[in-house]
């Protein structure tokens, strides 16, 4: 993936990051703060579907799946999920991100920038060269977000319809 680093005043990427960050796999301890960061920016609580993501993608990740969060100061502050499929929709293996979060107060310091990078290089470690996500056409900020990072429009475009009775 070509990407453009975030632009920073002293030239220096890393510099707005707070110094004791770290991506790393999820654990079970860390199932309440990310279920309260979906909340906080969805509005919406799911603790059923978080229960069963981390059960698919924390403790029994299968190979190429990723659960990572962003801890700093000992709290969860982000947190980015995805998995390497293999010829979905008649495509190649490649990356998939399926949902990122960086906590509201926590935002515009370059952690949503390090969990796309961790995840990618889990993808990259897993031997594919692409990555793909999906979004809301709505989402502005989403999109901003992804488009700095180097991300534009694919060859595939996403269909539907309302299953009526
Ligand atoms: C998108 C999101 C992950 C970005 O996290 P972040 O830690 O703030 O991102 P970064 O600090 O690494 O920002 C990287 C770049 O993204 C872009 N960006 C981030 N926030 C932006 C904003 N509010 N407006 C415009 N561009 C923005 C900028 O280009 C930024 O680089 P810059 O700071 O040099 O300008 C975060 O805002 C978020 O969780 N939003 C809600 C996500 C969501 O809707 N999830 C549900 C669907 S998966």
């Amino acid at each position: 993936m070509s990407r453009r680093k975030p632009a920073c005043p002293d030239g220096d990427p890393a510099a707005a990051l707070p110094a004791e960050l770290s991506i790393r796999p999820v654990r079970r301890g860390d199932l309440e703060a990310v279920i309260a960061i979906d909340t906080q920016v969805t509005g919406l609580e799911k603790r059923d579907y978080w229960r069963s993501v981390y059960r698919r993608y924390g403790e029994a990740a299968g190979p190429g799946a990723q659960f990572l969060v962003a801890e700093s100061a000992g709290e969860v502050v982000g947190f980015v999920i995805g998995e390497v499929r293999d010829w979905e929709f008649g495509a190649p293996p490649c990356g998939w991100v399926f949902a990122i979060d960086v906590r509201p107060d926590a935002r515009l310091a370059g952690i949503g920038t390090r969990l796309l990078e961790s995840i990618c290089a889990g993808f990259r470690r897993a031997g594919v060269r692409r990555v793909r996500t999906m979004l809301a056409n709505d989402n502005t900020l989403i999109l901003s977000f992804f488009r700095s990072q180097g991300m534009m429009a694919g060859r595939f475009i996403p269909l539907e319809m309302e299953l009526d009775g």
